[in-house]
């Protein structure tokens, strides 16, 4: 029997036959129809409560998805899905709400479809660099907002896989190249998702820190360097937001894919770090009943290769332990009734356009990073100004934005496309409506400001020749299915930097990339900015960034290398092309699995700034690196031990206009511990005005001091000296005090 009509008839039987025994109790008096409506219960009560309720074919229900619109052949019971990447039938006999999920890495995906559009925020990478944990909880709480008025109550954004392999097409999905930014940072992203009532995801766990044959690769790493790097902020991420849901990654890890790794999933995620939501698959992630079931994989997406027909018949031959088979479902539950999506479902509305787009531009603002200002050549004064030439392709349209799974639709579709073509679709260049020239020339409407694409560098050249100031808008594109064969700027843009450079001493460049770049031009320009993908607003929040209505007060979460040989791998490994069809059957291909190559990473612990430092390799910008137009002071530096070590110190502001510094906090080790020169173990970010000095204290958690005993299966702090250091980047901490630690 259909599912949906077997549930309308339970749901009648239930109504006829149960009503009357319940109407007795205040539940059914004020409405409810069921003992787990209560929500004075724990979210534990409730799940157990419902999962003694279920039938096995429910069950079932719960575990797998019924395909994804466009991929896969859709389940007949599909018919009620959102149009997003996954839908999870409800139990409507049982008062259990669908669940509908959505991509949500920087704003809500796919919304064109829909006849809707979302706001791009700028990229994750991005709001990382702006280093502040309110700014993520309103990054989360618009996206959760967003996705409510479309009819979701799950997101699968929450990308938190280190910044290793910096080539990797998706870095702009994640959070950078530490586990204490990223982890805190993803944390903040959550909270400020489920304080909406919608299903928190952290995703790709783990160690997919490449894209190019993702489902194939097997990763090899040391364990303790895994704990304490890549694993450490998923670990901190779920700590800090209690997240309902944890997405597998294609890839295999020690020899087992990721989603059927029983020491991925059940010994550190469920046991060590009590995690008590759900593991599911990415999309064709999983490769088997018994042994992903046994592993912890509660969950299959998109379809049901393995967890649907299959599933049951493994239960009913004894094969799968009806035990693990309702921790699957009560952890699915547990989660829902966690993130209020069975208290409070989503209402459909109008999205808030212009609140979205605010949101949008302040968080840009926040996380574009001043890398160069020479001769105080920033902040531009349009008084003084008679000409600029703004260069750089689109820039006088839109502004770039990362591709795949990721990609927004944002008002105004894409920039580049012609009338009435504005939609985006995968791994095409979108252009968000956004226009540098607009902007500028808004900025500064007594001055010439004329546009040149740069298509042909000694063109771009003579326009800027002419001009006062010359700003030159690169980009470089990456996306989800691809990693970057280099870092350097595509299209001949590093020759057109060098020669509107030799044109004009007064050059500023403002990037739009998704991860670092190579710069063999840095010595001849006199500004940069990194404007990373800088959403729905971004021109607008470069241009008040540019003339200084806004003063800077980024930092990179990621270390800018000199070159790629300095990077720990000369190059990205990549698998003999395999092609899979994006169908069914390509879905089969993928789960049946791909054969494995190799990739080793014997770097270990030292991912980014770590390796850079213990390599004694010099770099272009260091992690956590980036100017203001005021300068800042450290001084008085205090640590006082004790359980979580209080580190205090007093920051100025020695210039004369307001801002806000990231003062980072970095220890270094007992030598005993044999870990790189330093690891970020805090930071705070403090709001200045001109002259200002504020006293600030951070505590450091002891697992951030500490390191992962293997043998002893913990996180141990090791007796000894420990260095606190203080400053206002990696490389620029003037304050240093040693304490001994017990
Ligand atoms: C991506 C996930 C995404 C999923 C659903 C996968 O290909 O790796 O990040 O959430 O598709 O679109």
């Amino acid at each position: 029997m259909p599912l949906q009509f077997r549930s309308l008839l339970n749901r009648f039987v239930t109504l006829s036959v149960v009503v009357p025994c319940v109407a007795l109790s205040s539940w059914a008096q004020s409405g409810n129809l069921h003992p787990w409506s209560n929500t004075s219960l724990s979210p534990d009560e409730r799940a157990a409560m419902v999962v003694k309720e279920m039938t096995l074919d429910e069950k079932i229900t719960l575990l797998h998805g019924t395909g994804m619109k466009g991929l896969s052949l859709m389940s007949p019971l599909a018919i009620n899905s959102n149009g997003g990447a996954g839908y999870v039938p409800g139990i409507p006999r049982l008062g259990i709400p669908a669940i509908q999920m959505s991509d949500a890495a920087y704003g809500v995906r796919g919304s064109g479809e829909n006849g809707r559009y979302s706001t791009a925020l700028p990229s994750d990478l991005a709001g990382a660099a702006s280093w502040d944990l309110d700014a993520a909880f309103e990054y989360g709480a618009l996206i959760g907002r967003e996705l409510r008025a479309q009819g979701y109550n799950m997101t699968l954004g929450g990308g938190t896989n280190l910044t290793r392999e910096p080539r990797n097409g998706r870095t702009f999905e994640y959070l950078g190249e530490d586990p204490v930014l990223a982890g805190k940072m993803v944390g903040s992203v959550m909270k400020g998702l489920q304080a909406q009532h919608v299903i928190g995801d952290i995703k790709h766990y783990a160690l997919n820190d490449q894209d190019s044959g993702r489902n194939a690769v097997n990763i090899t790493i040391d364990k303790r360097a895994a704990r304490e790097s890549d694993l450490l902020a998923f670990e901190i991420g779920l700590q800090e937001s209690d997240a309902a849901a944890v997405m597998c990654s294609y890839n295999r890890v020690w020899g087992d894919y990721a989603c059927e790794n029983k020491y991925l999933l059940t010994d550190i995620v469920k046991k060590d770090w009590n995690f008590k939501g759900f593991i599911l698959s990415d999309w064709g992630g999983t490769h088997s009943i018994e042994k992903a079931s046994a592993a912890g994989l509660d969950h299959e997406e998109p379809g049901e290769i393995f967890y649907g027909d299959e599933f049951k018949k493994a239960v009913e031959a004894g094969k799968v332990p009806v035990t693990e088979l309702d921790d699957h479902v009560r952890r699915i539950l547990r989660g829902m009734f966690a993130a209020g999506v069975v208290d409070d479902p989503p209402q459909r509305s109008v999205v808030d356009i212009m609140g979205g787009l605010e949101v949008a531009q302040k968080i840009a603002e926040e996380s574009t990073v001043l890398l160069k200002n020479d001769h105080a050549q920033l902040p531009l004064d349009a008084s003084k100004i008679h000409s600029i030439a703004v260069i750089g392709p689109h820039a006088d349209v839109g502004m770039i934005s990362g591709g795949g799974s990721a990609q927004v639709d944002p008002p105004g579709g894409n920039a580049i496309m012609p009338p009435g073509k504005g939609n985006t679709y995968w791994q095409a260049h979108i252009w968000f409506p956004t226009s540098p020239l607009k902007t500028i020339r808004a900025k500064a409407p007594a001055a010439n400001v004329q546009f040149d694409s740069g298509a042909d560098p000694a063109a771009a050249a003579a326009l800027a020749k002419n001009a006062d100031v010359a700003i030159v808008f690169a980009y470089q594109w990456e996306s989800e299915g691809m990693d970057l064969d280099s870092l350097s700027l595509p299209e001949n843009q590093d020759e057109l930097i060098a020669k509107v450079a030799a044109a004009n001493p007064h050059t500023v460049v403002v990037l739009e990339t998704g991860t670092a770049v190579t710069m063999p031009w840095v010595d001849q320009v006199s500004g940069i900015l990194e404007a990373w993908y800088a959403g729905s607003r971004g021109a607008e929040a470069v241009a008040n960034l540019l003339f200084g209505d806004v003063n800077p007060s980024a930092k990179l979460p990621m270390t800018f290398p000199r070159s790629e040989a300095d990077l720990p791998h000369p190059t990205v490994v990549k698998p003999p092309k395999v092609t899979v069809d994006a169908d069914h059957q390509g879905w089969k291909r993928i789960a049946a699995g791909l054969p494995a190559f190799q990739v080793t990473y014997d770097e270990g612990v030292k991912v980014g700034y770590k390796w850079y430092d213990a390599e004694n390799k010099p770099v272009l910008f260091p992690f956590g690196y980036g100017l203001s137009y005021t300068t800042y002071s450290y001084s008085k530096l205090k640590v006082t031990p004790g359980k979580n070590p209080r580190v205090t110190f007093t920051v100025t502001n020695t210039g004369n206009r307001a801002g806000a510094e990231v003062a980072e906090v970095y220890a270094s080790l007992p030598a005993a511990a044999a870990e790189p020169p330093k690891r970020l173990v805090g930071w705070s970010k403090v709001k200045l005005n001109a002259g200002e000095s504020k006293e600030v204290s951070v505590d450091v958690y002891p697992k951030y001091l500490s390191i992962f005993n293997v043998e002893q299966n913990g996180w141990q702090l090791l007796p000894g000296d420990y260095g606190f250091m203080v400053g206002g980047s990696s490389q620029s901490l003037p304050l240093k005090q040693s304490v001994n630690l017990k």
